[in-house]
């Protein structure tokens, strides 16, 4: 029998309330093609070749990219007249009587669509002549071709929508088409054709198409499955836009959110880093990987606000990726880069009549975001990163010393590059409210870091555990989201919460990963067309997350194989709502122990709880335990393999069998 004993009244130290967040970078499919609910890939024929994959010879192939003839249709690519100088390229086609264009979705797997369900169709098309086009959502199979939904619509001639307002500004002829198709039937791959009624031509320069039911029904939104596995984590932070992806590759490549707002058929299309062949299991290719922008820097802050959780945005510092070209923005040539951080501050918290403030409001915003944090830069190191960040910190903290900015810690948590992280640390404690450290590293690792924040420096910036992940041995495509690597994070967890005075933040990555596209694994979420389940890591966050404290009380464990973490969490009595320091003087107030175990032994343990502030009479208790076999992993067939079973006991004597390899969690009282 293990004794646990919990001194309820020796408070130790507040828990960080932002502790558990998420990550969220455009890696693996997870924006265009995942998390942005739009169903169409390449929808203003906008895809381009660039200097990184070879100037292209024929340029048109990638704007035709993931659209295909059907029947004998002429299709070509066209500049004369846009629809606007951001998307310079459109689709003419012209043919016979049912001919036309199919577009094939994204990683060409098509879209999934339910019987009954609503898909909303936008475009912009125009034509010479008065000419009829039949919108389908078809289901394509190699014999026969059935449809499962279809709209006509009417487009005038241009000579005749000059001489209408109906057409929008007089001086374009393009026309703006939406429709609502229902769909006969059920389908995981489904096409979305547009197909000439009679013989002619027409111009297509926008073409989308998305679920009705997106997460919250918001327009231009977020898949609903996938926003709701986020919404049950209850992340307390969003880190955004990632990763790398803030870098990019060229300076024409880097994350510029200025690009990220307004009419979506106004956002620039950018080539995404990650579909470079070197990232690329062997055999395959992401040539059609690019960032529509339309899950941009509005769409993220809704999210936010959506899900709970607080905005982190990381911005770039004037640095490209260091891992590979490494281009600098001259010192002298920075202003830019800060503005566009001001900008964003205004964006996010001025008031409807500042510049920026008004832009949010005129999106459907008028109300400030609350933006308090912000990464300045992406993994970066050394020399030319801290030089960069002072400039960066000091002007922006003048003007907005609230803010509370993130620096650095470079690629890893240890090394030649993050100790100079930490020694520039030591010679400017206060220019940073936290550092950003990044470990992916194997199972072991976590195991052998337990105590890694117990001696940390508490006069030094916060930590911010910014991107980690247990990752298997092997390459890439053989590192497993297994139950041992979540135990193995799980148990870091406990050192992290153990020291949530001083690491404020943490959150897992990379978040998402399609089915058979994926750049990087392990990752937290998988899907694909029309399925999604949370990995073994998953519900290890999950965990954690929901079951928080409000600060941390002494235990004493003498099991050097039990890992374990106190907490207590005040609640009103009456409406349950937590009420942190609030509710310590109120008469109605309720307290609640949290107690969080990992059992790193393959044997199961009895345990006995003692504690003299919870009698052990008069308690209930509610135990949450996930453990499985080490190798276990959860997939689209046994989506449940790993997943937390929850049990209410309505008396509690603190004594429980806890498993091997396990972890449980207990809320007592
Ligand atoms: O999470 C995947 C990548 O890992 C991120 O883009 C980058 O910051 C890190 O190297």
């Amino acid at each position: 029998m293990t004794t646990i004993t919990v001194n309820a009244e020796k408070k130790q130290h507040e828990i960080s309330p932002l502790l558990y967040g998420i990550f969220f970078e455009d890696i693996n499919y997870a924006g265009d093609g995942g998390l942005y609910a739009e169903l169409v890939a390449n929808r203003s024929f906008s895809y381009y070749g660039h200097k990184h994959i070879g100037e292209a010879e024929d340029r048109a192939e990638y704007h035709r990219m993931c659209w295909e003839l059907v029947g004998e249709a002429e299709f070509t690519v066209a500049t004369e007249r846009p629809l606007n100088e951001v998307h310079t390229h459109y689709a003419r086609v012209s043919g016979k009587q049912g001919t036309g264009i199919r577009n094939c979705g994204f990683c060409n797997e098509g879209f999934a669509v339910k019987e009954g369900a609503e898909y909303r169709f936008t475009c912009y098309v125009r034509a010479k002549k008065l000419c009829e086009l039949n919108v389908c959502i078809t289901e394509a199979q190699p014999e026969r071709k059935s449809t499962i939904g279809e709209r006509s619509i009417t487009i005038k001639s241009n000579l005749e929508c000059h001489k209408e307002v109906v057409c929008g500004a007089l001086e374009t002829d393009w026309q703006k088409i939406e429709l609502t198709i229902q769909a006969q039937a059920t389908c995981k791959h489904a096409y979305l054709e547009l197909l000439l009624a009679e013989e002619g031509e027409v111009e297509l320069a926008y073409v989308s198409l998305f679920p009705a039911d997106t997460y919250k029904g918001r327009r231009n939104g977020m898949r609903r499955d996938l926003a709701e596995l986020l919404k049950k984590m209850q992340p307390k932070f969003m880190r955004f836009p990632g990763g790398c992806i803030v870098e990019g590759r060229s300076f024409e490549n880097m994350y510029r959110w200025k690009e990220t707002l307004g009419e979506v058929t106004e956002r620039r299309t950018n080539w995404n880093r990650w579909q470079l062949e070197e990232y690329q299991p062997e055999g395959r290719h992401s040539a059609d990987y690019y960032q529509s922008y339309g899950l941009g820097y509005y769409e993220y802050f809704l999210l936010c606000e959506d899900l709970g959780a607080t905005p982190l945005p990381v911005m770039n510092v004037g640095m490209t990726c260091q891992w590979h070209e490494a281009l600098l923005v001259d010192l002298t040539e920075l202003t830019p880069y800060i503005q566009d951080i001001l900008d964003l501050i205004e964006f996010a918290n001025g008031t409807p009549d500042t510049v920026w403030g008004a832009k949010r409001a005129a999106m459907g915003h008028p109300e400030p975001f609350g933006l308090e944090y912000i990464g300045i830069g992406n993994e970066q190191w050394g020399k030319e990163y801290f030089e960069r960040y002072e400039v960066f910190q000091k002007e922006i903290t003048e003007r907005y010393p609230e803010i509370k900015l993130i620096t650095c810690a470079g690629w890893t948590a240890e090394g030649k590059d993050f100790d100079t992280a930490q020694e520039w640390m030591k010679a400017h404690r206060k220019e940073a409210y936290a550092v950003d450290e990044h470990f992916y590293k194997s199972p072991e690792w976590f195991l052998a870091n337990l105590h890694r924040y117990d001696n940390y420096d508490r006069t030094l910036p916060k930590v911010f555990a910014g991107e980690y992940a247990a990752h298997t041995a092997g390459e890439v495509a053989e590192r497993r989201n297994n139950w041992y690597a979540a135990l193995c994070e799980a148990a870091f967890l406990i050192g992290v919460e153990r020291n949530s005075d001083h690491v404020v933040m943490a959150c897992y990555a990379p978040l998402f990963a399609r089915a058979g596209h994926q750049q990087w694994q392990p990752d937290l979420i998988w899907f694909d067309n029309d399925r999604a389940y949370g990995t073994p890591s998953y519900y290890v966050q999950q965990l954690f997350a929901t079951h928080q404290g409000d600060w941390q009380v002494e235990s004493i464990c003498d099991d050097a194989e039990l890992q374990v973490c106190v907490a207590v969490k005040e609640a009103m009595a009456t409406d349950g709502q937590s009420a942190g320091n609030e509710c310590e003087a109120t008469a109605s107030c309720e307290k609640r122990l949290i107690i969080k175990i990992v059992n790193l032994s393959a044997e199961e343990k009895e345990i006995c709880i003692r504690t003299e502030q919870m009698p052990s009479d008069n308690v209930g208790a509610e135990i949450y335990e996930l453990y499985a076999d080490l190798d276990a992993e959860n997939s689209f067939e046994q989506p449940d393999r790993v997943k937390p079973i929850k049990r209410v006991l309505e008396r509690f004597d603190g004594r429980y069998t806890i498993q091997g390899n396990s972890v449980t969690i207990f809320e007592i009282g």
